[in-house]
């Protein structure tokens, strides 16, 4: 049955938005890569999970260096994925199934095949086309060494600057198919307005604002020292005029953003989240967490304490297509994330590391605000083993080959066991390979599964849409044995989550809600096990 969303102007306060990386949810054509045909098929799926909005990764005309954060047009959409008009019609669909749409801006970069980048480049050095970008002489007697010593976003081995034929150099925090845009040009901020319009014209409810903390620069481009205050290109407070200005846009269309914000300071990060600037951000803090009581807890705390005072809701999230699995994490003797230490082979225990994933599902959508669930996710899947010949991902190339980058986490989806391909599209092999036994995984299989990482999710968002204490609200911590998390959300919703080894009482309770894995004989809930109560 269609059912068109909520007007609450306050839906994002709350929401579990469902991020759809497009190039490995559905192929719909049958070429290998998944598309927004594929998504349209699986609308009924994306409604039936429970989810409120769907965060699509850049669907725009791109050569997919870094899989369409390379964007050359963001009015076109890549053909391998479908057309304008298509995504219109996935969008107004969507609406209909109760679902709002949210897209992917990449404000830092552009892609080299971008006209702009093109044109700078064929206009030569001194030109007003190259202003738009980061173009300088380089250093040395020939200007044979990069203007500046600043370290990639993919790694901190890989360089910045890239030479061009004439001899200048252009800058690019991530791969030099990326090059970086010069947010102090009026022309760099028009655009990114004016795209903004095209997309709220077309009916989105929100965007992703792709690395939102690094588009401004330090004009005279210093060297970079370790700990020097302001960074030259992290988080510079230029930023907040951009994105007021962003805001009055969104404001016109009710729209919502939602930043990726990576900042280890607490108060720096809520900067972005003040009542005229962005709605929202990633938690990313959150995600980084190992599978610790006190970490989890002292990370939940400061989570929100320093959302308060600005008035902005929390997000919870736990993984995306940047970062580990969460079933894989959660096996591994380190339980945190960190892109600095991700190395191939650290070994994992499956079945510990889907125990804790359940738990976490249930902790994560019980805490106040929003939340995010990356596709397969709800499958449980794992991160795979690609194999090497067969990575894509630049951050993987950009390390020099040690660091296995984000391929493992962005394998097309099984949908049905039993068709070629687990059903992600019945015709081409997918274009990262599925592993050996993905089909297991499949979401048919799950769905006739009461004990499936599906079937809870299900469960819990399904709760979470029709019960009360979910999403925005406040939060009181219940005393607790050690390490154990327990805390109710008004009027009478208890989350408990237990990661001691000793089994825990539960408080007294009129009702278990769900239950993320059998409780004891004596009715005690487990070590890694979550429940949900009415109390
Ligand atoms: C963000 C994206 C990531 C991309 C990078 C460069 O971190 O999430 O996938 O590689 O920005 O655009």
């Amino acid at each position: 049955m269609a059912v068109t969303p909520a007007p609450d102007a306050d839906w994002w306060r709350s929401a579990v938005i469902y991020q759809v990386y497009v190039r490995s949810f559905a192929d719909g054509d049958g070429d290998g890569t998944g598309d927004l045909a594929g998504v349209r098929a699986r609308l009924p799926y994306l409604a039936g999970l429970g989810v409120d909005a769907l965060w699509f990764t850049p669907w725009y005309l791109s050569p997919l260096v870094d899989g369409g954060y390379d964007v050359a047009d963001y009015r076109t959409v890549d053909p391998a994925f479908g057309t304008v008009a298509e995504a219109e019609k996935l969008i107004a669909e969507a609406t209909e199934h109760g679902l709002r749409t949210i897209i992917d801006i990449v404000p830092n970069h552009v892609s080299d095949q971008h006209a702009w980048f093109r044109a700078a480049l064929a206009a030569g050095p001194g030109s007003p086309e190259r202003e738009l970008f980061h173009f300088r002489p380089g250093r040395g007697p020939h200007g044979e060494l990069p203007p500046n010593d600043w370290p990639s976003q993919f790694s901190p081995t890989a360089s910045t600057w890239t030479r061009v034929p004439d001899g200048e150099w252009y800058l690019h925090l991530f791969a030099p198919e990326q090059p970086d845009l010069n947010w102090a040009h009026p022309a760099v901020r028009r655009e990114h307005e004016d795209v903004l319009r095209y997309w709220f014209e077309r009916g989105v409810a929100g965007v992703r604002i792709d690395s939102a903390a690094l588009l401004a620069k330090d004009p005279a481009l210093p060297d970079f020292t370790e700990g020097v205050d302001p960074h030259p290109f992290v988080d510079r407070d230029e930023l907040h005029d951009i994105y007021r200005s962003w805001r009055a846009v969104a404001d016109e269309y009710d729209g919502v953003f939602v930043g990726e914000v990576w900042l280890p300071d607490p108060e720096r990060f809520a900067r972005y989240l003040r009542p005229d600037e962005l709605h929202t951000a990633f938690n990313f803090a959150f995600l980084s967490c190992p599978w610790e009581p006190a970490a989890l807890r002292a990370s939940i705390a400061s989570t929100l304490a320093e959302h308060a005072p600005v008035g902005a809701p929390a997000t919870w999230v736990l993984c995306n297509h940047d970062v580990t699995r969460t079933v894989t994490r959660y096996g591994r003797e380190d339980t945190g994330f960190d892109f600095a230490t991700k190395e191939f082979g650290t070994p994992s225990d499956p079945a510990l590391g889907t125990r804790r994933a359940r738990a976490a599902a249930l902790l994560s959508l019980a805490l106040p605000g929003a939340a995010y669930l990356y596709q397969g996710e709800e499958l449980g899947l794992p991160e795979a083993d690609v194999p090497r010949d067969r990575l894509q991902d630049p951050m993987h190339f950009r390390s020099g080959g040690t660091d296995p980058g984000r391929d493992g986490c962005r394998i097309p989806l099984p949908w049905t066991a039993a068709e070629p391909y687990a059903g992600f599209g019945s015709h081409a092999e997918p274009w990262l390979p599925q592993p050996a036994g993905w089909a297991a995984h499949a979401a048919d299989v799950q769905a006739a599964d009461p004990a499936s990482m599906l079937t809870l999710y299900h469960t819990a968002l399904r709760l979470r849409r029709t019960g009360a204490g979910f999403g925005d609200g406040p939060l009181t911590w219940l005393p607790a044995a050690d390490g154990v998390l327990a805390f109710v959300r008004e009027p009478d919703l208890a989350c408990v989550v237990n990661l001691a080894a000793e089994p825990c009482e539960l408080p007294s309770h009129t009702r278990l809600l769900l239950a993320s894995g059998p409780l004891d004989d004596r009715g005690r809930l487990p070590q890694d096990t979550a429940v949900w109560l009415r109390v």
